[in-house]
């Protein structure tokens, strides 16, 4: 709860502590309209009504905060000794935001701490007092774009030549464009009006001219080559370095996005910022030269038309940046839109078999179209705005064009002018309003690179939360397990596992029971350090897990879950995922160990047939026994099971289970299984009962002492006709 909420002034003048969170109700306990904000401070919360303080309730003396919903609407409840009390009361669309403050104070009361608060959507900008909605806490209202852009211009600074060859190009394109209109008028005023036709010098200046055209032509070509090549190189790498940088998320961080997200980032995004090299950046930079050049020139050439031409230039730059800001905006809201469609088309992709089997093809067209359309009216009223304010710019440019052709005309006709400089005049207010014309459609191009932008450098510029220290050691294991104290929540208001001690040793083979959703997975999370724990530690051969590399680590543990993934490609590719320089022979012998190598040499082209996508040409058994040659291969010091077993007839549970004792001979073991038969080879069985450890001991010893490993047991011989549990 780190933040600093806006509060109305009246309200805040009455506030003596910090506050730390604040949350408006809606409805008073008779079910009425209120007008009511519940403040936290350290200790207390705070309820105000229409900015009078009505209640001061002190949060560390409560056993605990309840969010009790109710028929369109909701109320969060106190309990203290014993009794349960009324605070306030709310509409259904507060429900889940007083659901999760009810947790964390709940968490106060029981640690004395004020939790971390991980919704984004609850922080607050301290300089405009919006609320910020991006993942990166920064503010698109006070966010300075231009670092943005300059961040993305610097990324082609190591392409020295094809910039310079770029720039330089671009920059003699526009020298040469701002010759023609002078062309032009000596042409005119040194032989068309006086009708010197046919002479050499006529003849030498149209060549000048054509020449002009020609030599910008080469340029232009070499210009775009360069610059193509310059923003396909940058965005490749670009590409490549997001994907690194996914790939190096915690899988906290990674499960905070969606994968439409991630893929939004990885292709409209990226192709934004290509689009930025391409033609923004560049044109920018050389545009703007060009207006300079061209207004010095007019003011030369006659400063009283010149001042007549530039006079709508500030009102426009005016009017862009205000709109560009406002476009960012609406840019932002929609670029959100955008990804949820994504994600609800890669839900759906991923999903495809569930989508099949219940034939929701319909409803998922239906939830496609509304999250589509839902981008629709987004982006529409980011262009709708746009198009309002566009013809206003493009009339009050036309308007300095007639100007000049009036005030020049006139010029002409009292003989101030000759018709060579009006028409060079002229050609040059064409070139100046064309480019002012572009720079007026900037703001809108760069509003969706500005925010493509932010969201890939959001992502490379994440911390990640799970690293390895400085100096981690890479080192082999024997496999010794010490749960020292460990406590995990995946919010911390929110604890799965508490206080878990034990130690395995080398080699043993410990079997890990409980009822479902009681943290016997995230346990297993924990041990292959895909989180770190909040509270103690974990220690491998007597090192905390946190010291040694999560490479060389990650590469001594073996693991078989109850959904294997198979990468698309050949049967051997995934088998020698972890090794990919195995020699066939190995392969061969591990997908024997694994009962594996019959039904593989059955299969098209044996180790070479391909298994298509996550691996659905083959069945559940077929693709757990190719997990299993895959750890066997890896030789794993450390192996977890996770449900390895599970949904399988009997007859290929014993296949797996003989494949799975012979992997599991010498190796450190974590084994996770609901149908406890399966765990009759684990030497040791680790009991967890509501967060905690609760029972550690053979499965006699367990059985002998009553407690939650044999009311478990019992259970499942009575539902299950399961034969009796031996050892
Ligand atoms: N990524 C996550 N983010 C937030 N909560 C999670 C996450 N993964 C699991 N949980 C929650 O943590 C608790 C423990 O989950 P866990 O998967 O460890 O249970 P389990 O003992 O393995 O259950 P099961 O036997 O059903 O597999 C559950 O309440 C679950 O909802
Ligand atoms: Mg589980």
């Amino acid at each position: 709860m780190n933040l600093q909420q806006t509060l109305p002034d009246g309200v805040a003048a009455q506030i003596e502590s910090p506050v730390v969170y604040s949350l408006y109700y809606d409805l008073t306990h008779a079910g009425g309209n209120a007008d009511g904000i519940l403040v936290l401070t350290g200790d207390a919360a705070l309820l105000f009504e229409d900015g009078v303080l009505i209640k001061t309730v002190p949060i560390r003396d409560a056993e605990e905060f309840i969010c009790e919903p109710g028929h369109g609407s909701g109320a969060l409840l106190m309990r203290r000794g014993g009794e349960v009390s009324y605070l306030c009361g709310f509409t259904q669309g507060k429900l889940e935001r007083f659901g999760k403050l009810a947790k964390m104070l709940t968490f106060t009361c029981e640690t004395g701490r004020i939790p971390e608060n991980d919704d984004p959507h609850d922080h607050i900008c301290p300089k405009c007092g919006r609320p910020v909605t991006s993942r990166s806490g920064d503010c698109l209202y006070c966010a300075k774009k231009g670092k943005v852009f300059l961040r993305i211009l610097k990324m082609g600074l190591p392409y020295k030549k094809k910039l310079i060859i770029g720039f330089g190009s671009a920059f003699a394109i526009e020298l040469l464009l701002a010759m023609t209109p002078m062309i032009q008028r000596m042409l005119i005023d040194g032989y068309v009006i006086p009708q010197r036709a046919y002479l050499p010098g006529f003849l030498g200046v149209c060549a000048l001219f054509a020449g002009a055209y020609v030599a910008t032509l080469g340029l232009d070509i070499a210009n775009e080559m360069c610059v193509h090549t310059l923003a396909i190189e940058v965005v490749t790498k670009l590409r490549v370095l997001v994907y690194d940088r996914i790939q190096a998320l915690s899988m906290a961080q990674f499960l905070k996005r969606t994968a439409g997200e991630i893929i939004t980032r990885m292709s409209k995004d990226i192709d934004a910022i290509q689009r930025f090299f391409h033609f923004y950046g560049r044109r920018f930079i050389t545009h703007v030269f060009f207006i300079v050049l061209i207004s010095v020139i007019l003011f030369i050439q006659n400063w009283k038309i010149a001042l007549l031409v530039v006079l709508p230039i500030p009102l426009m730059l005016f009017l862009a940046v205000a709109t560009g800001k406002r476009m960012h905006l609406t840019r932002e809201v929609a670029w959100s839109a955008w990804s949820k469609s994504s994600s609800v088309l890669t839900d759906a992709l991923g999903g495809v078999r569930v989508v099949k089997t219940f034939g929701t093809e319909e409803r998922e067209t239906r939830r496609f179209a509304n999250a589509s359309d839902a981008w629709r009216v987004r982006i529409t009223k980011a262009e709708v705005f746009w198009y309002k304010v566009i013809p206003a710019l493009i009339y009050l440019l036309a308007l300095g064009e007639v100007l000049v052709m009036f005030f020049g005309g006139k010029m002409v006709l009292g003989r101030e002018l000759t018709v060579g400089e009006l028409v060079q005049f002229s050609a040059y207010v064409t070139m100046l309003y064309g480019r002012l014309h572009w720079m007026i459609f900037l703001p809108r191009s760069l509003s969706e690179v500005a925010v493509s932008a932010g969201k890939v450098f959001e992502l490379v510029d994440e911390r990640i939360d799970v690293t390895d220290r400085k100096g981690a050691v890479n080192r082999e294991i024997t496999g010794a397990v010490t749960f020292d104290n460990v406590s995990f929540g995946y919010s911390e208001y929110k604890p799965i596992l508490k206080n878990v001690s034990f130690t395995v040793r080398p080699g043993e083979m410990v079997g890990i029971v409980g009822r479902s959703g009681v943290g016997k997975s995230t346990l297993i999370n924990l041990l292959m350090r895909l989180y770190d724990v909040t509270g103690g530690s974990i220690r491998i051969d007597g090192e905390d897990l946190r010291n040694l590399s999560q490479e060389c680590y990650r590469g001594q543990l073996g693991i078989v879950l109850q959904e294997t993934f198979l990468f698309e490609g050949s049967v051997l590719e995934n088998l020698t995922y972890a090794r990919p320089d195995a020699p066939f022979e190995e392969v061969v012998l591990a997908a024997k160990i694994a009962n594996a190598h019959a039904f593989i040499s059955k299969l098209p082209d044996g180790y070479h047939t391909r298994v298509g996508e996550k691996g659905y040409t083959l069945s559940g058994g077929e693709r757990q026994r190719i997990a299993i040659a895959r750890a066997i291969l890896g030789n794993p010091r450390i192996l977890i099971l996770d449900e390895a077993t599970s949904s399988l007839d009997t007859y290929t549970e014993k296949l797996i289970q003989d494949a799975l004792g012979r992997l599991t001979e010498g190796r450190t073991t974590f084994a996770i299984a609901h149908r406890l038969s399966t765990l009759q080879n684990a030497d040791r069985l680790l009991v967890f009962d509501q967060g905690r450890l609760v029972e550690n001991g053979t499965h006699e010893e367990l059985l002998r002492q009553k407690g939650v490993y044999y009311s478990l047991v019992m259970a499942q011989r009575q539902t299950s006709r399961m034969a009796p549990v031996q050892k």
